[in-house]
């Protein structure tokens, strides 16, 4: 067997503000993860040479992996970044409740397939990864992936056996690492929370 391990990346300025989407750097919590996730990383997969790290290309992630040595290949999908949520970027929940009372609704009603205005669905994101679950399928060697909330419902559902309904409702906090163990007789999950 070998693991995939998922984690969110560290918290970030827009994490901290409660705004999505974006592209802000991390914080000193955020930053503080992105070490002990190296840390982590670089014992758990100390002889696995084939090893990669997989990344978003928004910078939250990308630093995120920044302090891991060990020679791993760090690569950037643009398939892991976050569901792009349109209009509403950078906006707080709140202010698209006040704001946009309909489409805070609508979303609330039907969160998987909801679109935000010119962005996404849940339905969208899961499309659009895909390709990432094919080549995630084909390596032989461990894979760390660094992506965020929305995407890593999605992932965890594929590899969990988890309902299409579930997706946009799964628990994955920032600061854990949800690591998955592919084996002959199933999956097997252990989560490894870092940091409060
Ligand atoms: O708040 C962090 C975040 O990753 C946002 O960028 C994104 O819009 C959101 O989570 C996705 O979660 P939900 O679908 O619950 O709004």
């Amino acid at each position: 067997p070998r693991p995939i391990l998922l984690t969110r990346h560290g918290e970030s300025m827009d994490n901290v503000r409660g705004r999505i989407g974006g592209d802000t750097e991390l914080s000193e919590a955020g930053k503080v993860y992105s070490k002990k996730l190296a840390n982590f990383v670089e014992k758990r997969l100390k002889s696995e040479r084939a090893a990669s790290i997989w990344t978003s290309t928004l910078q939250r992630t990308i630093l995120t992996a920044s302090p891991i040595g060990g020679g791993f290949p760090k690569i950037q999908w643009r398939a892991l970044d976050e569901i792009y949520a349109g209009v509403c970027d950078g906006m707080t929940y709140e202010e698209i409740k006040k704001n946009m009372p309909e489409e805070y609704e609508a979303r609330k009603k039907d969160k998987l397939r909801y679109r935000y205005p010119r962005g996404e669905s849940y339905l969208d994101v899961i499309q659009r990864l895909e390709p990432v679950i094919i080549e995630l399928e084909r390596q032989r060697a461990p894979v760390v992936v660094i992506s965020h909330q929305a995407v890593l419902r999605a992932l965890y559902a594929y590899f969990a056996d988890r309902p299409l309904k579930e997706i946009p409702h799964i628990e994955v906090p920032l600061h854990t690492i949800i690591e998955i163990q592919m084996g002959v007789t199933g999956v097997q999950e252990k989560r490894y929370k870092l940091m409060d």
